[in-house]
């Protein structure tokens, strides 16, 4: 199997200049992580908070840049593309995060949002209206909605929106950051459904987030659990959930709320 989602030694470590001493206090926040993804699985990534999942996250499509380490997407050694290569190479790559309140312009209308997102994958501009309103259908809204503001919408509705804005420059792979640690239990579910059909659909690669192990062992293939910036435990999913390797993950498990345990 060729991955699509390659990770080999990706590190990241924060330094903060401290005003009152010389030295530098270094944040190890991730620390020589190893993974692959094969196309069309779901790897679920778990651990507690502040246990360097977003900075993980970030660094893998180099939206903060790794300190060390490489990533390869299809193939490509992102390190290795210039300033317009990673452009191009991260509409193919999107990050969901968790809060859709904060990842939408209040003062934007909807059709705008899209419409930008829309412009930056290359859409030409009189292709835009009907573009965003397939988006929209793909998410379970309509061409109603175009015209509206974000505090119209409910918190499950613009993580919808957030969602079908990542799908604007048809990516192949998406981090899904925490997409529902914000949202109520009862929409949950709705959006964990709309994202496993949009994976079916566009056989899409999905990293997905949370704390909650209960929830990634729910949808996932593979599962890795990072504990203060290391890969702990790594493996099929059911291995890691049968047969796991570390106290932590058995304590992760038991912390996480007992919806999705059935499995
Ligand atoms: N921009 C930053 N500057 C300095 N430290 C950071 C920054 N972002 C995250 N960190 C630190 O890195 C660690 C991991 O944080 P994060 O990746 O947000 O964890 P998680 O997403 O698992 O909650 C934490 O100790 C956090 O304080
Ligand atoms: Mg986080």
């Amino acid at each position: 199997m060729t991955p699509f989602v390659s990770v080999e030694g990706l590190s990241k470590t924060y330094t903060a200049r401290s005003l009152l001493r010389r030295s530098r206090a270094a944040t190890h926040a991730v620390r020589d992580v190893s993974f692959a993804i094969a196309r069309n699985t779901i790897m679920g990534l778990a651990g507690e908070s502040g246990s360097g999942k977003s900075t993980l996250a970030r660094a893998l499509v180099h939206l903060d840049p790794p300190s060390s380490g490489e990533v390869r997407v299809a193939g490509i050694p992102l390190a290795r593309l210039g300033r317009r290569g990673l452009r191009k190479a991260r509409r193919r790559m999107q990050i969901v995060f968790q809060d859709p309140h904060g990842a939408l312009n209040p003062r934007l209308r909807i059709k705008y949002s899209l419409g930008e997102a829309l412009a930056n994958a290359g859409v030409p501009r009189r292709e835009r209206r009907a573009r965003a309103v397939e988006l929209l259908r793909l998410v379970g809204l309509g061409p109603e909605h175009l015209d509206r503001y974000p505090r119209a919408f409910s918190g499950g509705q613009k993580q919808r929106i957030v969602i079908a804005r990542a799908l604007a420059g048809k990516p192949e792979f998406l981090i899904l950051d925490e997409p529902v640690s914000s949202l109520d239990v009862s929409i949950q579910a709705q959006i964990i459904n709309l994202l496993m059909d949009l994976k079916q659909r566009f056989g899409l690669t999905y990293l997905f987030i949370s704390h909650d192990l209960s929830l990634v062992s729910y949808v996932s293939d593979s599962i890795g659990i990072l504990q203060d910036g290391r890969l702990v435990e790594y493996g099929p999913a059911e291995q890691v959930l049968k047969q796991p390797r570390s106290e932590y993950t058995r304590a992760l498990f038991d912390a996480s709320p007992a919806m999705h345990r059935e499995r």
